[in-house]
């Protein structure tokens, strides 16, 4: 019987240098898709998934992300004032409960593992969630949910994995796996970004996990890794020999990368185009520019 997984660790005390100058002063996970931030997307997928405590793990000029969950009554008050029950229920849907989330500030930003280190007080001996928030994933079934579902069966720690073309394997900790065909893969190795001709695949690692406590203290014990950093991926390897092993998810949905400027503009159109009160007026607008670009 594998423990249910209530924690959930959301590292966002990166620095978000891609998207200088907005993130000088506004923290990268508070830019909004649409009308929610990307933080929102990451709870509500955590939430679904059974999550019942959040852990951020923070850092200067992140206060704006602090604020975003408390409740908002002097709001709540006009919008119930000018009778806006659509609106207030939306800004009620973002509070938190006190107590369910804790933050942790990261001193320095020495990396994702050193990221999901700091919460090592707040979780003990039990498995935890890690969602990075700058990939969000449009699937039916939210990513996290699948995952849990898979990992009820498996234990030991859980990646989520997609491939990607083979250029860009320099960008993601990349899978060796015993059944590669299969949605939910047992793991040989763990290479942090390969270049493509020394990639053993390319099936990558992105920002959803499920980690045995035993890879917090992998981390504990870890040195800086590729890059001067202190790797995630290090301490998750750590399990694949000697450990409770390691299992990557072919996990089903769209996940768009919006800690780059590219994946975030992605994900704006194809959110507003699922958005039936924007659908029209966007898909016109698209089919504008393409005409006059064919045109010019
Ligand atoms: P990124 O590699 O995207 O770095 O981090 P970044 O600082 O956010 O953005 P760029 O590359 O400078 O534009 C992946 C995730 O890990 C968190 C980030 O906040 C992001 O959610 N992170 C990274 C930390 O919490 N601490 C760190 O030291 C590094």
């Amino acid at each position: 019987m594998t423990r249910k997984v209530t924690k959930a660790i959301f590292p966002v005390a990166g620095l978000g240098t891609r998207f200088l100058p907005a993130t000088k002063s506004v923290p990268k996970e508070i830019m909004t898709l649409v009308d929610r931030p990307l933080i929102q997307y990451a709870i509500d997928e955590a939430r679904a998934a059974g999550i019942e405590e959040f852990v951020f793990i923070t850092s200067r000029g992140k206060s704006a992300l602090s604020d975003y969950f408390d409740d908002s009554p002097i709001l709540e008050a006009e919008l119930e004032r000018k009778n806006k029950p659509e609106l207030l229920e939306a800004l009620r849907r973002t509070n938190m409960e006190s107590g369910q989330i804790a933050y942790v500030r990261q001193a320095r930003a020495r990396g994702l593992g050193h990221a999901v280190a700091c919460a090592r007080r707040l979780v003990h001996d039990e498995p935890f969630a890690v969602i990075l928030p700058d990939d969000v994933i449009a699937a039916d079934t939210p990513c996290l949910q699948q995952m849990v579902e898979a990992y009820a069966e498996t234990g030991g720690s859980m990646v989520a994995a997609m491939e990607v073309a083979p250029e860009k394997t320099s960008s993601y900790g990349i899978l060796d796996v015993e059944d590669a065909g299969k949605q939910t893969m047992k793991v040989r190795a763990m290479v942090e970004k390969p270049a493509a001709e020394d990639a053993p695949s390319n099936l990558a690692v992105i920002g959803r996990y499920i980690l045995s406590p035993r890879v917090m203290q992998n981390l504990n014990g870890l040195d800086a890794g590729a890059g001067g950093e202190i790797q995630l991926t290090d301490a998750i390897a750590g399990e694949i020999d000697g450990g409770e092993g390691v299992h990557g998810y072919r996990f089903e949905g769209q996940r768009y990368d919006c800690g780059s400027k590219a994946g975030f503009l992605q994900a704006t159109v194809a959110f507003g185009l699922a958005r039936p009160d924007l659908r029209d007026e966007l898909a016109a607008f698209i089919a504008e520019l393409n005409l006059s670009q064919g045109q010019s």
